[in-house]
């Protein structure tokens, strides 16, 4: 179905400067007035968190096949209850982190069949594709580094081998997209927040004439 809104996501691995991009972002949106709903993945509803909260933190027998359907599940309840409202109503909906996130992790690093994560990835979205997916491109080390040095609470997926990491990360950099822009997240946050801006304003005109009627 077609929407008035902007679904904008923000993608990488771990500690690359996503949720710090997010906040950025929302910061701007909202000093200019730009009306917009900001998610992170897995979680955004009561369901999603509860199903967050087992995926990382709850030690179980985890297959990679369970890890799918898990945060399959919770994505299918955002993007029905929160993510396809939030753009029907013409806002700019945005997630820290999206189908993407799939890939990466249960395709590439947990070596699931990258066709079938897409086909559960298309069962949870209904097909819903991002507008953008900005993409922080960061050696999986040095994001540790940043994780570590922040003294961020290592849930189970950050506790994964560095192999593990660098094949998240090698997914990120080689993905290729319409609708996807690598960014260098060695960059500062001040100059990532002023690239992911001008790539926004190439974008889409809701980001340079918040007011202007839009289409999409
Ligand atoms: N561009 C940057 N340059 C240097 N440090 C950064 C940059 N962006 C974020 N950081 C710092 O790195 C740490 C991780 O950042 P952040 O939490 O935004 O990453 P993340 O990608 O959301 O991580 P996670 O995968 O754990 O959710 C924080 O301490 C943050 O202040
Ligand atoms: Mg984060």
């Amino acid at each position: 179905m077609a929407t008035s809104g902007f679904f904008l996501v923000v993608e990488g691995p771990e500690g690359a400067g996503k949720s710090t991009l997010a906040r950025a972002l929302a910061d701007r949106m909202t000093t200019a007035s730009i009306p917009f709903i900001q998610v992170r993945e897995p979680g955004g509803t009561p369901t999603a968190e509860a199903l967050r909260q087992e995926l990382l933190i709850a030690d179980r027998a985890w297959t990679a096949e369970m890890e799918l359907l898990y945060i399959a599940t919770a994505r299918a309840d955002l993007v029905s209850h929160v993510i396809r409202p939030g753009l029907e109503s013409g806002k700019v909906v945005l997630s820290d982190r999206y189908d993407l996130s799939t890939l990466a992790y249960q395709g590439a690093a947990r070596e699931l069949p990258l066709p079938m994560v897409a086909w559960v990835n298309h069962a949870a979205t209904g097909g819903l594709r991002p507008d953008l997916v900005l993409v922080l491109d960061l050696p999986a080390a040095i994001g540790r580094d940043r994780q570590l040095t922040a003294g961020k609470r290592q849930d189970r997926l950050d506790r994964e081998s560095g192999l593990f990491h660098e094949r998240v990360e090698t997914y990120y950099r080689q993905v290729r997209g319409e609708s996807v822009h690598h960014l260098d997240a060695t960059h500062s946050p001040g100059e990532l927040l002023d690239e992911a801006w001008q790539v926004l304003q190439k974008t889409s005109p809701r980001f340079s004439n918040p007011a202007a009627p839009h289409e999409s």
